[in-house]
């Protein structure tokens, strides 16, 4: 079961005003993450880069134990999904929040021919990623906030964020940046944690919110950030709900298709190519 594009309302800003609360069942009024003590869009960044800065020398170890390596699955059917755009010789593929470059690798397997940059804000995150770069497969590393990316317009065939969108401090914004630098005909896919319903729903979640957070803090030794992870899940827009932001923010077939009972889900859309009016010579001449 997929999910496709709905129509699209005007969305609502928080701009300048602290990071709000979601009131129940409105989550579309949700600016982006929240972790604890954060009050506004810039302490929400800062508290996020530090939680990632700090848990990131034990961030494979607990990613992959506490997903039972499903994580890997996850990942190689994301990249699996963009085979037509990596199979592309010099197809431009950004991986966005890359921490340790995990969905990065898997990209690079699906397409040799394409050049790959990962992107993050937290260097320690980065550092692993480089160390785990083998020769062969190159990937370009840079430090950079997703929401203020050095690269021009147009510039990428291929944007992909894993488990990285549901910690930008406003989604919109990223949305909007991921917009702006794909080519027209760039595709991005969005993987991310959702909350599966059901009898699956009922036992996942008591794993999620209770077991899960203890075995991360006794492992990352942080008390935070494996309290923030259901935390920020729950605060995440619906799948139709994002879809609706995408929509707003000009992507076309949008979708959202869940992996493993929608534990997770792949967010896709396009940036459709627009056909800009050319002049008649008429046209030129009555001007
Ligand atoms: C849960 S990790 C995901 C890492 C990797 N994509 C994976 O699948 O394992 C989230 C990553 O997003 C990064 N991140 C969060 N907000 C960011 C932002 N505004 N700009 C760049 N990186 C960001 C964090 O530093 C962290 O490395």
């Amino acid at each position: 079961m997929s999910l496709k594009a709905r129509s699209s309302r005007r969305s609502r800003r928080f701009e300048g005003r602290p990071v709000p609360d979601p009131l129940p069942g409105d989550s579309q009024r949700v600016r982006g993450a929240a972790p604890e003590g954060a009050t506004d869009a810039e302490s929400a960044s800062r508290a996020v880069r530090e939680m990632f800065t700090s848990i990131a020398p034990r961030y494979d170890l607990l990613n992959h134990l506490l997903s039972a390596n499903i994580d890997k699955l996850w990942w190689r059917r994301t990249a699996r999904s963009f085979r037509h755009i990596l199979s592309r010789e010099g197809a431009r593929v950004l991986d966005l929040c890359c921490g340790t470059g995990d969905m990065a690798f898997a990209l690079r397997k699906q397409g040799s021919a394409a050049t790959i940059t990962g992107a993050d804000f937290s260097h320690a995150m980065l550092v692993r990623a480089r160390a785990k770069t083998s020769a062969g497969s190159p990937i370009a590393w840079i430090e950079s906030d997703a929401l203020r990316l050095p690269f021009p317009d147009a510039t990428f065939d291929l944007v992909t964020l894993a488990f990285g969108f549901r910690n930008l401090a406003d989604y919109d914004a990223g949305l909007e940046e991921i917009f702006r630098v794909l080519r027209p005909g760039g595709e991005c896919g969005i993987l991310d944690f959702s909350e599966p319903g059901g009898i699956v729903g009922k036992v996942y979640n008591v794993y999620f919110k209770s077991v899960l957070p203890r075995i991360g803090k006794l492992i990352s030794g942080n008390n935070g950030a494996y309290a923030y992870l259901p935390a920020s899940v729950k605060r995440f827009p619906s799948p139709a709900q994002l879809i609706e932001r995408m929509a707003k923010t000009g992507f076309e077939e949008s979708s959202w298709t869940p992996y493993t009972f929608g534990i997770a889900g792949l967010f896709r859309g396009k940036k459709v190519p627009r056909n800009v009016p050319s002049l008649s010579i008429r046209d030129v001449s009555s001007r």
